[in-house]
């Protein structure tokens, strides 16, 4: 979709790769951007409107599908990442926490947004999932298994939506320098020197949009990992798993 003359709504836009995709997209060319987030105030800055956007609050989200109709570009960029395992952990509040923002919410919002487009015979719904989808990294464990959910409830909005003008664009982005890359047990070295500059991702991301792609592999980590996994899958399930620090693994 040629996003010039366009209206985009992102989620978690305040955020490290979200602030990226809000100046990437205006360079673009959208008309219009609505960069919310969770503790977002209103403002506006130029095309930018800034409010605030609770993807897990059902309100907030109806609210938002009333205010935004006429969307052209849904951004699911919202996502939380705890840094948790499975085993290791106390309880399960976590892997709550992290399937209620990244599968339920942004389940909920493609909801709300999805019937809009079909209405209005054009849209593109992107879902910004991780390369961590595809293979699990268990020092993110519950994360990763909340995005592998995302990306399958992805592959089913877009079977759903086939006989629609609306099209479905899946993420893979690899390590970005952004906030939520500071695990609070300690940052693995092997993350340093891959990080990618979210600035290079939000180009893939606007890339796949103008390109109606429907899927891309956003970062050089991400680009090099998509191709191990389609290469040999459980190689590279293997060398994931050798990244876990000694102090998360679990013992008796
Ligand atoms: N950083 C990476 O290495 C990496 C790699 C692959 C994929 N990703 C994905 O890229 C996306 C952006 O992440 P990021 O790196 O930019 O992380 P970030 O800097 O932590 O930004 C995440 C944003 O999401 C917002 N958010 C959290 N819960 C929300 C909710 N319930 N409703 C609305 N907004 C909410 C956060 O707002 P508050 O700060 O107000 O909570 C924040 O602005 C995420 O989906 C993430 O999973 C990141």
């Amino acid at each position: 979709m040629d996003l010039n003359d366009k209206t985009v709504l992102v989620t978690g836009a305040m955020g490290g790769h979200g602030s990226a995709l809000v100046t990437a997209l205006r360079s673009a060319g959208a008309v219009k951007i609505y960069a919310t987030d969770a503790r977002a105030s209103e403002g506006q800055d130029g095309p930018v409107v800034t409010f605030a956007l609770d993807i897990t609050d059902p309100q907030s989200v109806a609210a938002a599908a009333a205010r935004c109709a006429g969307v052209d570009v849904l951004v699911n960029n919202a996502g939380i990442s705890l840094w948790r395992g499975f085993l290791i952990e106390p309880d399960v509040d976590a892997a709550r926490r992290e399937m209620e923002v990244n599968y339920f919410g942004t389940m909920a919002m493609c909801r709300a947004f999805a019937p809009l487009m079909v209405k209005q015979s054009r849209g593109t719904i992107v879902n910004i999932l991780s390369v961590v989808a595809r293979v699990n990294y268990a020092g993110c464990g519950s994360y990763s298994a909340s995005k592998a959910a995302l990306w399958s409830m992805t592959q089913a909005i877009r079977a759903e939506l086939a006989d629609t003008p609306v099209h479905v664009t899946c993420v893979f982005p690899g390590m970005m320098d952004t906030p939520m890359l500071t695990p609070d047990w300690g940052t693995p070295g092997e993350f340093d020197s891959q990080k990618n500059p979210p600035e290079l991702v939000a180009a893939e991301v606007v890339r796949a949009i103008v390109e109606d792609l429907d899927e891309i592999y956003a970062g050089v980590d991400a680009v090099e990992d998509g191709a191990a996994l389609d290469a040999d899958y459980r190689a590279t399930e293997k060398r994931f798993g050798s990244y876990l620090p000694a102090q998360r693994r679990f013992r008796l």
